[in-house]
């Protein structure tokens, strides 16, 4: 008895607290509180689990080529059954993204402006099939080093039984992005380290509105196609799989406009870099290229500036400001240049490039793109009054007074001018007399080149005349 006296009395003690009721109702309450938080914690738990169960997240990051084509689709506008559904799954919070662009090939002409409308960052809720997508778009504060512009994401965010949507939501959004493109080329240029296409996409320029001599174009053509025909056969000789070409030849004769309808053609886009541009250095370079945006033609324009600065790279490792011949020869077949590859080299000065260019990988055909042939003013004459002209006869009156002034490189006599003019030079006066042929064949002697002007004309045009 004695011994159970402590115990008893211990639990005695304990029951008369739990009695008094000050205690029970704290204990309680303490205890309601511990419950709530384990359940509290429990649920965060349920839910977190379920969320990582149940719903399914797709990111995508302004780098990827899928970005822009996902706030397009976004900015469709949609049907949606249903006013409440219609309510929540409509973007309320829309950011606009304006572009403007010279309209056509040439830098010239009127611009045309394009607006778009996308969905603000935040979050949004919209419809896709019966499914319904959380899309989170948010612009994060650090930035890419190479541009400047900030990191930002698109967060697509769906139940786990829906997955597989985003696999046809993507399709979509492509198929959107490349109707939208679609009769259109891509221009991309170098931002910093990066690509990025220049303006809008143009409408395509058709081949045959780039008029060259006679069997060039199509000569080019072909040996286009049939590299495009045969990439097997490189690979099966592990031949790294490029080909190159040189167009040379004076300004104004067709070369930037033949390779953007080339482009266009063969459903390309273009890559272009100037290798006079400032800044464009030989690290640049073979960086660019080993990053082409896929389905691009590579144009290296004015080739020749690599030649002007032949200085090599310095013990220190910097090459200087441009880019050296060097750099442009490890770019083009260094490690660094990608597999696959067709490259567009122009110059205007042929005679300052070395015959280190010129090596099969490097350049695999070259051609002189050269002062406008009689063939290519009638044609381009076709092409402008063919519909007025329909006997030919105005034709050639044009042709023969572009002979007696010896601008196809002879007089009527047989001796040798050097008179010669450019095509883009007769664009210019069918453009000045779209609607009169007459006129055109009377200004002809204005496509005589300016150095070759008689001296009194040469002193009338520099300055006198108003
Ligand atoms: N052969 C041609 N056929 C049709 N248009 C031409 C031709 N050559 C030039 N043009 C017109 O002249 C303008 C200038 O042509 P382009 O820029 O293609 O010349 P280029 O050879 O690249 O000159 P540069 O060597 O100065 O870069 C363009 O508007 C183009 O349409
Ligand atoms: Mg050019």
């Amino acid at each position: 008895m004695a011994e159970a006296t402590p115990s008893t009395g211990s639990i005695f003690g304990l029951s008369s607290l739990v009695d008094n009721p000050v205690f029970a109702g704290g204990l309680g309450i303490a205890s309601l509180g511990a419950a709530a938080a384990f359940a509290r914690k429990g649920a965060l738990v349920a839910v977190g689990l379920a969320r990582r169960r149940l719903l399914v997240k797709v990111e995508i990051g302004k780098q990827d080529p899928a970005y822009p084509w996902i706030l397009g689709w976004l900015s469709q506008p949609r049907e949606n059954p249903g006013f409440i559904a219609s309510r929540l799954t409509r973007i309320h919070d829309l950011a606009i993204t304006t572009a403007t662009s010279p309209r056509g090939p040439g830098a010239h002409g009127p611009t045309s402006t394009h607006f778009a409308l996308q969905p603000g960052y935040g979050r949004h809720i919209v419809k896709f099939g019966n499914s319904y997508i959380a899309v989170t778009r948010e612009k994060h504060s650090t930035a890419n080093m190479n541009t400047g512009e900030p990191h930002e994401i698109v967060q697509l965010t769906t139940l786990w039984a829906h997955r597989h949507i985003f696999e046809d939501l993507l399709k979509e959004a492509h198929r959107l992005a490349a109707e939208a493109n679609e009769g259109k080329t891509i221009v991309y240029s170098a931002r910093g380290m990066e690509w990025s296409p220049l303006g809008n996409a143009r409408r395509k320029r058709p081949l045959g509105s780039v008029i060259l001599d006679e069997g060039v174009g199509e000569a080019i053509v072909a040996d286009v196609q049939d590299f495009l025909a045969t990439q097997q056969w490189y690979v099966d000789r592990g031949i790294p799989y490029r080909r190159g070409y040189l167009l040379f030849g004076p300004p104004g004769s067709g070369k930037t406009s033949f390779i953007q309808a080339l482009a266009g053609e063969l459903d390309f886009s273009v890559a272009m870099i100037n290798l006079s541009e400032r800044g464009m250095t030989d690290d640049k370079l073979a960086f660019l290229l080993t990053k082409l945006p896929q389905r691009s033609i590579l144009l290296l324009e004015d080739v020749d500036a690599a030649f002007v600065n032949r200085r090599q790279r310095d013990a220190d490792g910097y090459s200087g400001a441009t880019v050296t011949f060097s750099g442009l020869l490890n770019a083009l077949d260094g490690l660094s240049a990608g597999e696959e590859r067709i490259a567009f080299l122009t110059t205007n000065h042929i005679d300052r490039l070395d015959p280190a260019l010129i090596r099969p990988g490097r350049v695999d055909m070259m051609l002189r793109i050269g002062e406008a042939t009689r063939y290519q003013a009638a044609q381009m004459w076709d092409r402008f009054y063919g519909d007025v002209d329909e006997d030919h006869s105005a034709r050639e009156r044009f042709l023969q007074r572009m002979e007696e002034l010896g601008l196809f490189g002879a007089f009527p006599d047989g001796t040798p001018s050097h008179r010669q003019t450019s095509t883009a030079a007769i664009q210019g006066l069918f453009q000045f007399h779209k609607t009169d042929m007459e006129s055109a064949i009377e200004q002809v002697q204005g496509l005589i080149p300016r150095k070759f002007e008689p001296e009194e004309s040469m002193v009338e045009g520099s300055g006198k005349t108003p």
